[in-house]
């Protein structure tokens, strides 16, 4: 799960350009994701809210679905860049939907440069998962 130090780099600063393209006018709170797959693809995620609350979706989703919706399953890492000091971890839900396509590094950024790696098994430990069903991993 080591991360190459340019792999982070690349990462954070996917996720910090697009995050200006976040759709967040009612929490102002913009947050951009940046995924990397096996194949050395790139894929981005802004949160996008609504005006009926409830239907507002995290960076990190719309960067999976992004990669999902291009055919790659096989995630390496993610960058989420929030302006929270120290960095904002993923929400619970955007945890579960990660740890559906397995352990890998997370790091979590913001715009001041400081840095955080963790990975999906330390945010959700003991996660439910695609084995509890008797499924194959994605
Ligand atoms: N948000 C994310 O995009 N990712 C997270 O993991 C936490 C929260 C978004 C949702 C909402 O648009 C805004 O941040 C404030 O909660």
């Amino acid at each position: 799960m080591e991360v190459e130090p340019h792999v982070i780099d690349r990462l954070v600063a996917a996720a910090l350009e697009v995050r200006a393209h976040a759709y967040a006018p009612y929490s102002r709170y913009a947050v951009g994701a940046a995924l990397l797959t096996r194949d050395g693809e790139l894929f981005t995620g802004v949160n996008v809210e609504n005006a009926s609350s409830g239907l507002s979706v995290c960076a990190e989703r719309h960067a999976v679905g992004a990669a999902i919706a291009a055919g790659r399953r096989q995630l390496i890492a993610m960058a989420v860049v929030t302006a929270s000091s120290p960095p904002a971890t993923p929400c619970g839900a955007c945890r579960q939907v990660l740890a559906e396509f397995g352990d890998f590094a997370i790091i979590l950024a913001n715009p001041s440069g400081e840095r955080r790696l963790t990975t999906v098994s330390l945010l959700l430990p003991d996660a439910f998962g695609p084995a509890a069903l008797g499924a194959a991993t994605p």
